[in-house]
């Protein structure tokens, strides 16, 4: 039951995480492609907001859900594969996220502030969401080979991967 309830938090953080970064990403190209310096920065100061709730919610609820799961499993963090290398794109896409996304973005809020009752868009602004969009492409695809590894397990024998219920399922080498 632990196990089942730790794991439905983990991929509704999924849900929220992927879900926002795509979403988001839409929004912001569409609102980019008006040129309309209120919309851009209507839509930045939503950008910020749903990266709080969902981002960052989802986030923790997939490193929640997912370590709890784990812990309750006995599952090894660092032998069993799939978990392992589901660690390492997560972990690959944070860093991502850290260096590039969250500094740009914090760049493009501040500018957004100045230019939110029409002014003009400075071109550093313009700049910032060109890498904040390609970076931000680039950082989805680690979470989606995540997504595919979680549920293909595909780099395990079968006996790993077909794992009738908790407890009973990875404890297998
Ligand atoms: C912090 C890193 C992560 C850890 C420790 C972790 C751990 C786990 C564990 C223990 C399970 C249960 C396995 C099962 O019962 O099948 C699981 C399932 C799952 N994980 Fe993760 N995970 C991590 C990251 C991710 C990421 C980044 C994604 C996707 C973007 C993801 C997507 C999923 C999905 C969809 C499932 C359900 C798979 C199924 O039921 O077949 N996980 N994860």
């Amino acid at each position: 039951m632990a196990y089942a309830l730790l794991k439905t938090l983990h991929v509704l953080g999924v849900v929220l995480l992927l879900g926002n970064v795509i979403v988001t990403l839409l929004w912001k190209l569409a609102a980019n492609r008006t040129g309309e310096p209120r919309a851009i920065a209507f839509v930045q100061r939503l950008v910020t907001l749903t990266d709080w709730w969902f981002t960052v919610g989802g986030v923790a609820l997939i490193i929640l859900g997912g370590y709890g799961a784990a812990l309750v499993a006995g599952l090894d963090l660092l032998a069993v594969r799939w978990l392992l290398w589901g660690q390492v794109l997560f972990g690959l896409s944070g860093l991502l996220w850290v260096g590039i996304l969250i500094p740009a973005q914090i760049r493009q809020a501040r500018q957004a502030r100045d230019f939110a009752a029409g002014g003009e868009i400075p071109a550093s602004d313009w700049r910032d969401a060109r890498r904040w969009t390609g970076w931000g492409i680039l950082a989805i695809v680690p979470l989606l080979g995540a997504l595919w590894l979680m549920i293909a397990k595909p780099i395990e024998p079968l006996a790993v991967r077909q794992m009738p219920g908790p407890g009973s399922l990875l404890r297998i080498p």
